[in-house]
C-alpha cells in the first residue's frame, strides 16, 4: 500500500513483513513482464564481457520465469497482474495519452559516459593547476571504483542512474547526522549542533532530488531498487565509520561524489537542453523549490554568495528542475569542501551576519536586539 507522507510508521515487524511481500512481487514481476528485456532494449549491450553477463541473466530468467508461473498455477505463489504504472499505460485515455508522450521523450534523454569522464579530468586538472592536491587513495580508489561500476550498470539509462545516486547520496547526511547526534548524547561534542542542521537541511535536499527522479520513474526497475537500497546500506555504514575514524577523508569522500553528480548533471543538461526545455517540471520540484516554506532550502545554502543571491530557482520546464538539482550539488561541494577543511564554522557565522543584516534592511529584526544569556565555560 502507498504510504503518506509524514505517516507514522507501524512496528518493524509489520513494515519488514509488508516490504518483504512488496518487494517479492516486484522481483516476480520483473521476471516474468518482460522488465530486463525492457533494461537491455534500453542499454543495448556492447563489448564481450557485456554480452557475456546479458546471455548468462536471461539464461537464468528463461528457468526463472516459467518457474514462478508453475508454482502460482499450483496455488503456491499469488496470481500476479502487470503493475498499476503498466496498466496506465496499456489503458486508453487522455492521461495514458499524455503519460505516453512524456515517456517516450524521457526514453529518447542520454548521458555520455565518455563526456562525464572528461569533465571529471578537467576538474581534476583544474584543481593540479591550482596547487590542490590530489584526494587520498582511501577514498580515490572506492570513488572511482562506484564511478566505473555507474557507467556499466546505467549506460544509455541516465534517469535511473540519476535515481540511484540520490539514493546514495542521502547517505553521508545521515552518517554525519547519526555520528554527531551520538557524540551529543555521550555529551563528548555538542558544538555539532549546527552542523547537524545543515546536514539535515542538505539529507532533505537530496531526499527532494531523489523524489523528482521516482516522479520521472528513475525507481520503476526491481533491480535498481535492489541494487540502490544494498549500496546505501554499505555506503552508509562505511561513511559513519570514516566518519568516526577520520571526519575529514568521509567530508572528502562526500565532496568527490557531490562532484561527480555536478559534472554529470551538467553533462545531462548540455546533452539534453531542447528536450528537457519540452518537458513539464513535476509537481514535486515545483513545491520544493518554489513552495512557500524554503527555510530548510535556505539552510543548507552556506556558501556567502548563496546567502546573498537568495536562491529562488524558477521551474517552468525539466530544464530548470535539472539546473536547480545541478546548482544545489554545487553548493552541497561547497559545504563538503569547508567541512573538510575546517572552515565551516566561520562560514555559518559570516551567513548568521549576512542574515540578520538581510531582516534588519527589512524592518524585522532591530539592531542590537540581542538578548543576554549566561553560560558556563567548559573549556580550559
Ligand atoms: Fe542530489
Ligand atoms: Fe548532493
Amino acid at each position: 500500500m502507498m504510504r503518506e507522507q509524514g505517516e507514522v510508521p507501524q512496528g518493524v515487524a509489520t513494515l519488514a513483513t509488508e516490504n518483504f511481500q512488496r518487494e517479492l512481487r516486484a522481483l516476480r514481476r520483473s521476471v516474468r513482464f518482460q522488465e530486463y528485456a525492457q533494461i537491455e532494449e534500453q542499454m543495448k549491450p556492447s563489448g564481450v564481457l557485456n554480452r557475456f553477463v546479458w546471455a548468462v541473466g536471461n539464461a537464468f530468467l528463461s528457468v526463472l520465469a516459467p518457474l514462478d508461473k508453475k508454482l502460482e498455477d499450483q496455488g503456491l505463489l499469488e496470481r500476479l497482474r502487470p503493475s498499476k504504472q503498466v496498466e496506465a499505460i496499456i489503458t486508453d485515455g487522455p492521461a495514458s495519452k499524455l503519460i505516453r508522450e512524456n515517456q517516450t521523450k524521457l526514453d529518447a534523454l542520454t548521458l555520455s559516459n565518455e563526456a562525464c569522464w572528461a569533465r571529471e579530468h578537467q576538474r581534476r586538472d583544474a584543481y593540479r593547476a591550482e596547487g590542490r592536491s590530489d584526494a587520498s587513495p582511501v577514498v580515490l580508489i572506492p570513488y572511482l571504483s562506484v564511478c566505473v561500476i555507474l557507467d556499466f550498470l546505467f549506460s544509455n539509462r541516465p534517469i535511473q542512474r540519476f535515481w540511484m545516486l540520490e539514493t546514495v547520496a542521502r547517505m553521508p547526511y545521515f552518517a554525519y547526522t547519526s555520528c554527531l547526534h551520538l557524540y551529543e548524547s555521550f555529551g563528548w561534542w555538542r558544538a555539532g549542533a549546527e552542523l547537524r542542521k545543515i546536514h539535515n537541511a542538505e539529507e532533505y535536499n537530496e531526499l527532494h532530488h531523489l523524489l523528482i527522479m521516482e516522479s520521472l520513474g528513475g525507481d520503476k526497475n526491481w533491480v535498481d531498487r535492489f541494487l540502490a537500497h544494498h549500496a546505501a546500506l554499505v555506503y552508509y555504514w562505511f561513511l559513519v565509520f570514516l566518519y568516526m575514524v577520520n571526519p575529514r577523508a568521509s567530508y572528502e569522500f562526500s565532496e568527490l561524489v557531490e562532484e561527480h553528480a555536478t559534472d554529470t548533471y551538467s553533462q545531462f543538461l548540455e546533452e539534453n537542453a531542447s528536450r528537457l526545455k519540452g518537458l513539464p517540471a513535476p509537481r514535486v520540484a515545483v513545491d520544493y523549490y518554489s513552495g512557500a516554506d524554503l527555510y530548510l532550502f535556505d539552510a543548507f545554502q552556506t556558501s556567502e554568495e548563496s546567502v546573498l543571491e537568495q536562491r529562488r530557482p524558477e521551474m517552468n520546464n525539466l530544464y530548470d528542475v535539472f539546473s536547480a538539482v545541478r546548482d544545489d550539488e554545487e553548493e552541497h561541494i561547497k559545504t563538503m569542501k569547508s567541512c573538510k577543511d575546517r572552515t565551516i564554522q566561520g562560514h555559518l557565522k559570516e551567513q548568521k551576519r549576512l542574515r540578520e543584516k538581510q531582516l534588519q534592511a527589512q524592518g524585522i529584526l532591530q539592531v542590537g536586539a540581542n538578548v543576554v544569556t549566561s553560560t558556563t565555560d567548559l573549556s580550559e
